[in-house]
């Protein structure tokens, strides 16, 4: 999968400064439907921006966002998570004081094709923390999980909104091995459901493993797209995304 089928999500010359910083500049790529795209990139090149452009945390300072063909540029998050776009943060950020089952609920009656019945909606928010081996959870404040299961419910509270696209912001960072190749199976599963995911991961392995297709961003600027072996193997994009100090971890 790499460019064929429909584009689920277009982004067109997005650009996006912070004063004097251009974060984003002039950014265009799509994001095909079914697809497991990575958005790869050194610290700093802007990833977490283009999740924030996506999403509708941050508007763009030119360009555009098509989501499903239609314009979404001008809005809001609300809307955006409605439409059937979700996103887990860098640092997770689950409604600390919230229960596990708390947190998945607030996002299943808000989300895309919201439960109108409570009861619905518990059932159904239980089933996914049961899912994410997190029933035994269910009553714990979100401050009193490990990060690790922080980080599954984050996932959990995505999936809540029954996204069509799930945007995974460094999901593996501070995962042991053993939880990593759980979070890679769990990442296959929801694809396998029929969402799309675009993945912002530094892990080289796991992305090379997940990825159909990813692309390189660096200050801003797209600098490299196609499959992850090809990619990755290329100078330029060693160069910049890793590092010369790195480059023993790709062989
Ligand atoms: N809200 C903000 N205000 C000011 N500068 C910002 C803001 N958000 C990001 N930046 C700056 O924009 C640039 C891109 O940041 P961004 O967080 O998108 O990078 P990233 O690729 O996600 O990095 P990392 O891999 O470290 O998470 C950085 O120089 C960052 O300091
Ligand atoms: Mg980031």
């Amino acid at each position: 999968m790499s460019g064929d089928g429909p584009e689920l999500l277009e982004a067109e010359d997005l650009s996006k400064s912070f004063g004097g910083l251009r974060a984003v500049d002039r950014l265009s790529f799509a994001v095909v439907e079914g697809e497991i795209l990575g958005l790869l990139g050194p610290n700093g090149s802007g990833k977490t921006t283009v999740f924030n452009l996506i999403a509708g945390a941050l508007p763009a300072d030119r360009g555009r966002v098509r989501f499903s063909g239609r314009d979404i540029t001008r809005e809001p998050p609300s809307f955006r998570t409605r439409l059937g776009i979700a996103r887990t943060f860098q640092l997770v950020r689950p409604l600390p004081n919230l229960t596990a089952l708390d947190n998945v609920l607030v996002a299943r009656l808000y989300g895309r094709g919201r439960s109108t019945a409570l009861r619905t909606a518990r059932d159904e928010s239980l089933d996914l923390l049961s899912l994410f081996g997190l029933s035994q959870k269910a009553t714990t404040s979100a401050h009193a999980l490990t990060l690790a299961e922080r980080k599954r419910l984050e996932i959990a509270r995505a999936l809540a909104a029954r996204p069509q696209l799930l945007l995974l912001d460094e999901p593996l960072g501070g995962l042991t091995t053993t939880e990593v190749s759980a979070a890679l199976a769990q990442f296959r599963r929801i694809q396998a459901e029929g969402i799309t995911l675009v993945i912002v991961e530094h892990n080289v392995h796991a992305v090379r493993s997940l990825c159909d297709r990813v692309i390189v961003l660096n200050s801003g600027r797209l600098i490299a797209e196609g499959r992850p072996a090809e990619v990755l193997s290329r100078s330029e994009v060693i160069e910049v995304y890793l590092g010369k100090a790195s480059r023993a971890a790709l062989q």
